[in-house]
């Protein structure tokens, strides 16, 4: 039987090395970028995958010079605006997940708009993780853990990894089971954190404007060649976790 992930989750890296080689500027590979996802979504779809989480914007690429970040909000505002008609007719529930104050109202607004459109279609799952860092989500997970004691909702002693989960961004969605980067940078750079525990990594050189359905398929191969234990042995593992 082939094993379908449930859940892939994509750190889309490499648009400015695509524009550097072509002598281009870094807009144009982010432009790129955002073909590539249209192209990886529908595949996505395809391969009947339920849940599909891309990382767009990280905690740390506010540090980026001004006019790169200015150009990276312009385009994450211009496909909110634009692509989230798109999504729906296809039945895809958009949700985005990171620190949405760090946004403009526009931004903001266009957030709640899109996932409120989206909000009871059946389809597919995207998560686009935007001002989005491992880091922050634990924090913030902690803090109102904390909040819940202190409020008399919760003991310190209920506290375990199922109900911890629970106050993560990503409560709603099962854990990834496949995580792809792309560009050859062999490291997670502050996405899921606590969630990639038993995650199986996959890693390629091509970059994200030239990631397309040949490349994703080879991801999903990879993964249905994988054993996965969570720490067990292979005799017991078959049905002992969802
Ligand atoms: C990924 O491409 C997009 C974002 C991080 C927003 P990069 O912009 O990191 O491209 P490289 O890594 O410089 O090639
Ligand atoms: C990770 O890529 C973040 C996103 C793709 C949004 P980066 O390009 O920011 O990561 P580093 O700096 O190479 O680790
Ligand atoms: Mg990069």
């Amino acid at each position: 039987m082939k094993t379908i992930p449930k859940h892939v989750a994509i750190v889309m890296d490499g648009n400015g090395r695509w524009a550097k080689k072509r002598h281009l500027p870094r807009l144009a590979g982010h432009q790129a970028g955002v073909e590539a996802i249209r192209r990886i979504v529908k595949a996505a779809v395809a391969e009947k995958i339920a849940v599909l989480s891309l990382f767009a914007f990280s905690t740390e690429n506010w540090r980026r010079p001004a006019e790169e970040v200015s150009n990276l909000m312009n385009l994450l505002l211009t496909a909110l605006q634009s692509e989230v008609k798109k999504l729906h007719k296809n039945n895809i529930c958009l949700k985005m997940i990171g620190d949405q104050q760090g946004f403009s109202k526009k931004i903001q607004e266009s957030i709640i708009k899109a996932e409120a459109l989206t909000a009871n279609n059946t389809g597919m799952k995207l998560i686009i993780a935007a001002n989005y860092g491992g880091r922050w989500d634990i924090l913030q997970a902690v803090k109102k853990c904390v909040l819940a004691v202190q409020t008399g909702h919760l003991t310190a002693d209920q506290i375990d990894e199922t109900i911890f989960s629970n106050y993560l961004a990503t409560v709603e969605f099962p854990e990834p089971d496949l995580f792809i980067r792309t560009s050859g940078e062999m490291r997670i750079s502050n996405f899921f954190l606590w969630q990639f525990a038993y995650t199986e990594f996959y890693f390629t050189e091509t970059l994200w404007p030239d990631f397309n359905e040949k490349e994703f398929l080879k991801a999903l191969t990879s993964f249905t060649q994988r054993e996965r234990r969570f720490g067990l042995t292979d005799k017991i593992k078959e049905g002992s976790r969802a």
